[in-house]
């Protein structure tokens, strides 16, 4: 198995992983996101990787880090190997997600092992799934309310979209009675601010706990018709602020999804597939594990980053097009926005179901699609803006 020289190894993280994580991995940074936009950072990260594919073959990458086993995965074969084999031997929970996710979800499933992450993965996948709320009801109603305002001030901003899409997230997992909430998920933005500094930023246990009482109050009210209603509030406790922040995700797909035209869930699946929200999904393993002949120590940390798997023209003609045909069961194993396998996200169904009601509504509305293709690698979501239809 090939091992990347120093300056392969200096190339990865310059120009892949630091500047995905520069642009916020659990909350995106406004400034950084225009930056990425501008400089066009994930062209240039999916250009590196396709050279290491081209310079040392489609085997799993070692990078040269000391007193660390780190492989990047080049194969869409390797990839769906990984998430079929997780969470054992090909941990979710990997010290990354640990040191970032603890700032506030600490018992969240995704960085939970054993016994306890089964327990906590069946708690999600039970009120997760699809047709217990009324999701369509909830983000039509917002989704109204949104347009009136977007007709009175004759277009429609990010900031607009995303006071109306986290109305109706704080609907859908706590209640009508948190639909106005606004300070719950505040408290939230100023710890998932400091979840993406990891380590590097000391855990505000104070600030974290005014969150969770503030959401226990919500959830303890298990309000009918929302998933607060679904199980008892101590088992939500624990992974209700993981849905609350992947709600954010689901917003800046639908934004995107309005910018390339796109319609239903397919256009969601698209918007994922081509901005990936989860740009890099990572394991680490817990026993040694063998790799086309080569063995890998237990604790290499598997590197995938989506961008490379889902925008490459060489091996994708549609890369840098629309191609909402794919969905929902895309023949190549690389196309993996909501990842694959036992550690899926449990909440895909519902947030294709919250995303494509608000597209639906609203694109019939906008002046939309706003982007030509080729469709650019890095789209900043903050900058999007859409005009009013003028005969509505
Ligand atoms: C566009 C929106 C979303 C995308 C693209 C997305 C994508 C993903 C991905 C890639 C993972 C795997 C992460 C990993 O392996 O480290 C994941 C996990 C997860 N997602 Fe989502 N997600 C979205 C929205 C949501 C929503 C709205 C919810 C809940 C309401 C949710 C709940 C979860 C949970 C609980 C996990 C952890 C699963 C586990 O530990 O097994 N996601 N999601």
């Amino acid at each position: 198995m090939a091992v990347a020289s120093r300056l392969d190894t200096g190339r990865a993280f310059a120009k892949v992983l630091l500047p995905t994580l520069a642009k916020g991995v659990i909350v995106r940074r406004r400034s950084a996101a225009a930056m990425a936009e501008k400089v066009r950072a994930d062209a240039v990260a999916v250009a590196t990787v396709k050279r290491f594919h081209e310079r040392y073959g489609p085997e799993p990458l070692r990078l040269r880090v000391t007193g660390r086993s780190i492989a990047l995965l080049l194969d869409p074969v390797d990839v769906a190997r990984l998430l079929a084999e997780s969470p054992e031997p090909f941990a979710l929970a990997t010290r990354e997600k640990k040191a970032a996710l603890a700032h506030f979800q600490p018992h969240g499933a995704l960085i939970s092992t054993g016994p306890e992450r089964a327990h906590r993965r069946a708690v999600n996948e039970d009120v997760l799934r699809p047709g217990k709320i009324d999701v369509v009801g909830i983000v039509a109603d917002e989704a109204d309310l949104l347009l009136r305002h977007a007709r009175s001030v004759g277009e429609l901003t990010w900031d607009a979209f995303a006071q109306a899409w986290w109305r109706a997230a704080r609907r859908i997992v706590l209640g009508s009675f948190a639909r106005q909430d606004g300070e719950l998920t505040d408290l939230l933005q100023e710890l998932r601010g400091d979840a993406n500094w990891a380590y590097l930023h000391p855990r505000r246990e104070a600030l974290r706990r005014r969150f969770e009482q503030r959401l226990r109050g919500h959830l303890e009210r298990g309000e009918p018709g929302s998933l607060a209603s679904l199980a008892p509030a101590d088992e939500l406790l624990d992974q209700a602020p993981h849905w609350l922040f992947a709600f954010d995700a689901g917003g800046i797909a639908t934004m995107r999804a309005l910018a390339i035209g796109g319609a239903g869930e397919a256009g969601i699946w698209e918007s994922v597939r081509l901005w990936p929200t989860t740009p890099v999904i990572l394991r680490e393993s817990t026993e040694r594990t063998r790799w086309h002949g080569t063995w890998l120590p237990a604790g290499t940390t598997f590197v995938v980053f989506l961008p490379y798997f889902h925008r490459d023209p060489d091996r994708l003609s549609y890369a840098d097009a629309y191609a909402p045909e794919n969905w929902p069961a895309p023949s190549d194993p690389g196309l993996v926005p909501f990842s694959g396998g036992p550690g899926i996200c449990p909440g895909r169904d519902l947030v294709l179901v919250a995303g494509s009601t608000m597209l639906d509504a609203l694109r019939d509305h906008l002046e939309v699609p706003t982007l030509r293709q080729p469709l650019p690698v890095t789209l900043n979501h903050f900058g999007l803006t859409f005009v009013t239809r003028s005969n509505d």
